[in-house]
């Protein structure tokens, strides 16, 4: 089948592999064709020997422009989670289940959107090689697009939250809000119920790193 039928980043992977390699390579993916509309492509970002790895959506405008994962206002959300919740950045390391900002220009205001499956799909063997590199002992995914790319099926946050799921390679995988959700919901209350949950699995992580393996479904 043409590669444009069934798009991948898998051909742009660099055979030697390291975090940087993999973020060097990444600059030249033409895996789906979100490349052409963003300003460069924004890989995860964090130290080698991370046990938590974070993963969002996609790059924002922001990010789009600065080059690093949840840089704009949905970063300061998870800052303050996380400082709540007693987890330090950088410590972490934080990507996205798809690497290039998605945009539309409506009258001149871009606005950014959210990816496609076949997107998250492509992109799919750049998280799979982040993964494979940090070996998190811990995987945790902000929202439904994020826990798409790291399940590889549709998921709710309402059926996989309070609960321990599984990457489909293994790790075990805490699914959460988006932070953003947690700034742009309607109503305060909503907000506010987002955020504490978001702390809430945060913490349920942090705690978790220092037991024995979680137990998918437990
Ligand atoms: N939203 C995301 O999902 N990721 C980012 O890096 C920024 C905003
Ligand atoms: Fe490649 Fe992912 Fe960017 Fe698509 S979004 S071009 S697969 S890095």
């Amino acid at each position: 089948m043409a590669r444009s039928d069934h798009p991948s980043a898998r051909p742009f992977l660099p055979d030697k592999r390291n975090l940087k390699s993999l973020a060097e390579a990444a600059e030249g993916c033409q895996g789906c064709p979100l490349y052409k509309g963003a300003t460069q492509v924004v890989f995860g970002e964090g130290p080698r020997d991370a046990r938590l790895l974070l993963v969002g959506e996609a790059p924002g405008q922001q990010e789009d422009k600065s080059g690093r994962p949840f840089a704009g206002p949905a970063g300061e959300a998870l800052d303050r989670a996380l400082e709540e919740a007693g987890l330090d950045r950088a410590t972490l390391y934080i990507t996205n289940a798809v690497k290039h900002f998605k945009s539309e220009n409506v009258d001149g205001e871009i606005r950014g959107l959210k990816p496609r499956v076949s997107e998250i799909n492509a992109c799919n063997p750049w998280l799979q090689a982040e993964i494979e590199e940090i070996q998190p002992r811990i995987v945790i995914a902000l929202g439904t697009v994020a826990a798409r790319g790291l399940v590889g099926r549709a998921i709710t946050i309402g059926e996989a939250r309070e609960q321990w799921m599984q990457t489909k390679w293994g790790q075990p995988l805490i699914v959460s809000f988006h932070p953003s959700a947690s700034i742009q919901a309607p109503f305060q209350e909503r907000r506010d119920r987002i955020f504490d949950a978001l702390v809430y699995d945060l913490e349920r992580a942090r705690d978790a790193l220092n037991e024995p393996r979680p137990q998918p479904g437990a």
